[in-house]
């Protein structure tokens, strides 16, 4: 058997009043039809085609290369959608269709495969995925008659009788291949919206003596997304799994409710996140690593025992050991090596802090190498901007930068080197020797009492 996964992503989401198409909204750091690709791929699908649309360069885009996607160019109704899709489908007898809604991210593999399992053991030729619902309106309704599956009448068009059924369709459904493709256009658009749906190849299948069958799952796991507070709530349980997964494999959260961890981010046994931490993208930290409160992580390795708080950081490598924060803002190449420190209010972008160098106050290090064992003072700035072009900036090993720099790049100070307090370095600097540019200190003698003497003149 061979299990083709159709994602219908061709609609546009009007309930959601966005520019975006629906099936593009985030949810813990993905877009929706990603994670019906994962899941349905986690669930055993052998290759996945996607219908698309509405927005379909983008869609495209939000999924793997391997997927077939497929244009349906006008919205005409889910069956049209997967007669479109049908396109892509090996439909050999034998084969086995997964058709998901774009949109349904709380669906889990293991229900995927038991839907498929019941689908091929009861020899079905359609199998319908249903939740029950205290409130169902909107959805379709899974009418049963004796027990059997008969149809699926949406609510639009449903009996007051009908309208009471608490079973509802998911938009998940496990069809035989070589079935589907003549019962989508056996399909008629005699209804409320004028559009073909794919709920009623199973009327179809049942009139023409064919087996349907439907699997009763998990309410929560039917959760479609049609407006920003659905998103949220279908956002908040992935974090929730996210979260708790994470704490299964040996991680310490302080307050899992207000820690925020994207499906790409990987954590090891041991780190320790503390509240109100966003990782992001494809974030990984490492053991004993200490990320938090209140820090904004995205792509970037935090080395094993680094500490990292109220700071963002984007696109850097921070090493085993670092210091990071308070109040710091890394930028895309910011890297700081074994045991490196950014200190407070200090901003650092596309640099090396090299190992044991530490970066403690007030500072922006642009386009900068520093090696190993150096410090920079307080307040000290790298003018790597001018104004037309970005230079470079060499710091060696064991340099000690004095308060309130400014080096002015290209400039290189060599190792063991040393730069006065308040100095503007616009010259290489030696190793081992001194830089100071600043004007000499010199004292006026007397100078308070002749002040106050010429104030007290100016009062009669
Ligand atoms: C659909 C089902 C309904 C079910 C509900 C569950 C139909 C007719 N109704 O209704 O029984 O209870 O889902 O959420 O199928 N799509 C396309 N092309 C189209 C139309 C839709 O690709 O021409 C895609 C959408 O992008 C979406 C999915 O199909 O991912 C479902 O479409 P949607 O408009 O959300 O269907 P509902 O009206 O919610
Ligand atoms: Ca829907």
């Amino acid at each position: 058997m061979n299990l083709t996964a159709m994602l219908l992503a061709a609609g546009k989401g009007t309930r959601m009043k966005s520019e975006r198409a629906k099936v593009l909204a985030e949810a813990a750091g993905s877009p929706l039809v990603a994670w019906m690709y994962e899941t349905a791929i986690r669930a055993g699908a052998d290759s996945v085609v996607a219908v698309v649309g509405h927005q379909a360069d983008a869609v495209i885009d939000a999924l793997p290369d391997s997927v077939v996607a497929v244009e349906q160019t006008e919205q005409l109704g889910t069956g049209h959608a997967a007669k479109v899709g049908m396109k892509a489908v090996n439909a050999e007898p034998g084969n086995v269709v997964l058709v998901l809604p774009g949109d349904m991210p709380l669906i889990r593999e293991e229900t995927l495969e038991l839907l498929v399992d019941h689908h091929t053991k009861t020899e079905a030729v359609a199998t319908v995925l249903s939740v029950e619902l205290d409130d169902p309106s909107g959805y379709g309704r899974v009418v049963r008659s004796n027990g059997r599956v008969t149809g699926i009448v949406e609510d639009r068009d449903a009996s007051e009788t009908e309208l009471a059924i608490a079973e509802i369709n998911t938009s998940v459904y496990a069809f035989d291949a070589a079935e589907l493709g003549p019962a989508l256009d056996a399909l008629g658009n005699d209804n409320d919206q004028g559009e073909f749906y794919l709920t009623d190849v199973i009327g179809v299948f049942v009139r023409d003596g064919k087996r349907v069958e439907a699997v009763i799952a998990e309410t929560s796991e039917g959760a479609g997304v049609n407006s920003h507070r659905q998103l949220a709530d279908v956002s908040r349980q992935l974090r929730t799994r996210i979260n708790d997964y994470w704490m299964e494999q040996g991680v310490w959260m302080e307050d899992p409710e207000a820690t925020y961890i994207d499906a790409g981010v990987t954590l090891e046994p041991g780190a320790r996140i503390f509240a109100r931490v966003h990782l992001r993208g494809a974030t990984h930290v490492a053991a004993n690593a200490e990320v938090g409160p209140d820090v904004h992580i995205s792509n970037t390795s935090v080395g094993a025992g680094a500490r990292v708080w109220y700071s963002v950081i984007r696109d850097a490598d921070i090493g085993a050991g670092a210091e990071v924060g308070p109040y710091v803002s890394l930028r895309p190449g910011a890297t700081l090596q074994e045991k490196a420190k950014a200190g407070t209010f200090v901003e650092i972008k596309n640099s090396v802090v090299g190992a044991g160098s530490k970066v403690p106050h007030l500072a922006y290090i642009g386009d900068t190498d520093i090696g190993s064992g150096s410090n920079v003072g307080a307040g000290t700035i790298v003018a790597n901007y001018d104004g037309y072009k970005k230079h470079r900036t060499k710091i060696g090993d064991g340099v000690r930068i004095g308060s309130d720099n400014v080096l002015v790049a290209p400039v290189e100070l060599g190792n063991e080197s040393w730069t006065g307090a308040g100095s503007i370095i616009t010259k290489d600097v030696s190793p081992g020797a001194l830089a100071v540019s600043r004007a000499a200190q010199t004292e006026i003698q007397g100078y308070a009492a002749r002040r106050r003497a010429k104030a007290e003149r100016e009062q009669e």
